[in-house]
C-alpha cells in the first residue's frame, strides 16, 4: 500500500506539495501497531495510481489526488469509514481545496505547518563532526528525548529503516560524550531531485549550540551528493511552536506554502 501511495506522491511532488515520499515513510512507519487506527485506500485509473486516502481515526483525513474529482472520491470513502472531523491540505493544492470545500468543510484557525524550501547550490559546511547513524538504540533514545513523549521505539525505528527510500547515509547524527546529541533524517526522492528533512531533534541538554544546524547541513550535503537539487521541510508555522521554523529559516529555507486546516461544517 505505502509503495502505491509513494508512487503518486513522487509523481505529483512540487515545492509546496503537502506530501513527499519521505513523509509517508516516516508518517506510516514511525509507530507500530497503529494500522487499525489508520484505514488507507488507493485509487487507480488506466494502470496509474490517481489518489490515496489515509484516515487517522477517529476523524482526520490525509489525502492526495490528481484532480478535484478523484479527491471527491477520497472524501466520500472517508465519510464511509468514519465520522469526518478534519482534513488538512496545502495552500498550493487548489484542486484539493475545492474538493474539500465542495463537501462542506470550513477553514479553521489554529496550529498549522509551513512548507519551506531551499535550493542546495550554496551550502555552508557543518562545524561539528557528523556521521551516519550506527548506534540505533542511542538514536532512538535521542528522538524520544527530543520529542518527549514519543511513541517511537527501536522496533518502529527499524521499520523506518526498512522502508523505501530510507538511506543510512541520510540519517545523520552528532555525538557529545559518546552519546547521540542531535540527529537529522533526510529522505531523497531521486525522480524529483528533492530531499525532505523529517525529523530533526537535539536532546534538551545540548540545545542552543548549533547541533541541529550542523546535522541538517551534513544531511543536506549528502543529499546533494546523491543528486538532490532542492530540499523541503515542514515545521509548525503558528506562534505556539516557533523554534523549528527559526532553525530552518536560519539555514536559508523560505516559505512557498502552508497547510490549510478544515473542519466539518456544522449546520
Ligand atoms: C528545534 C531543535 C531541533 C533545535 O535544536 P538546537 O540544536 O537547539 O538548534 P541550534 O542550536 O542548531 O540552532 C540553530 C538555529 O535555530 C534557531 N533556534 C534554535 N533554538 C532556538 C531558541 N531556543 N530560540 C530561538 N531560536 C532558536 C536559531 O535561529 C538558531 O540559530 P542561531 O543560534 O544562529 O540564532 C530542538 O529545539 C528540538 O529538538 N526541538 C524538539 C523537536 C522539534 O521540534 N524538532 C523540529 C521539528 S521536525
Amino acid at each position: 500500500m505505502i509503495e502505491a501511495m509513494q508512487e503518486l506522491t513522487s509523481r505529483l511532488w512540487f515545492p509546496g506539495a503537502r506530501w513527499h515520499i519521505g513523509d509517508l515513510a516516516w508518517g506510516l512507519r514511525q509507530h507500530t501497531g497503529r494500522e487499525h487506527e489508520w484505514p488507507t485506500k488507493v485509487w487507480r485509473s488506466g494502470g496509474e495510481v490517481v489518489a490515496w486516502g489515509w484516515a487517522e481515526l477517529p476523524g482526520h483525513l490525509n489525502l492526495q489526488a490528481v484532480d478535484e474529482q478523484w479527491a471527491g472520491e477520497v472524501l466520500d470513502w472517508f465519510a464511509s469509514v468514519t465520522e469526518p472531523e478534519g482534513v488538512v491540505v496545502s495552500s498550493a493544492e487548489p484542486h484539493l481545496i475545492r474538493a474539500v470545500e465542495a463537501r462542506g468543510f470550513v477553514q479553521e484557525d489554529g496550529p498549522f505547518f509551513l512548507h519551506l524550501v531551499r535550493d542546495l547550490e550554496a551550502l555552508p559546511d557543518p562545524e561539528t563532526p557528523c556521521h551516519p547513524v550506527t548506534d540505533v538504540a542511542g538514536r532512538v533514545r535521542a528522538h524520544r528525548e527530543a520529542f518527549y513523549p514519543s511513541r517511537v521505539t527501536e522496533e518502529s525505528y527499524r521499520g523506518v529503516q526498512g522502508t523505501w527510500p530510507y538511506r543510512r547515509e541520510l540519517d545523520v547524527v552528532a555525538e557529545k560524550d559518546g552519546e547521540t546529541a542531535a540527529y537529522c533524517l533526510a529522505w531523497l526522492d531521486e525522480a524529483r531531485k528533492a530531499a525532505l528533512i523529517e525529523p530533526v531533534g537535539t536532546v534538551p541538554d545540548h540545545r542552543g549550540r548549533g547541533l541541529a544546524r550542523d546535522v541538517c547541513l551534513a544531511a543536506l550535503h549528502t543529499a546533494r551528493d546523491l543528486g538532490a537539487e532542492i530540499a523541503t521541510v515542514s515545521p509548525r508555522g503558528d506562534d505556539a511552536w516557533p523554534i523549528p521554523a527559526r532553525l530552518y529559516r536560519s539555514l536559508g529555507f523560505t516559505q512557498v506554502a502552508r497547510t490549510v486546516h478544515y473542519r466539518v461544517g456544522r449546520g
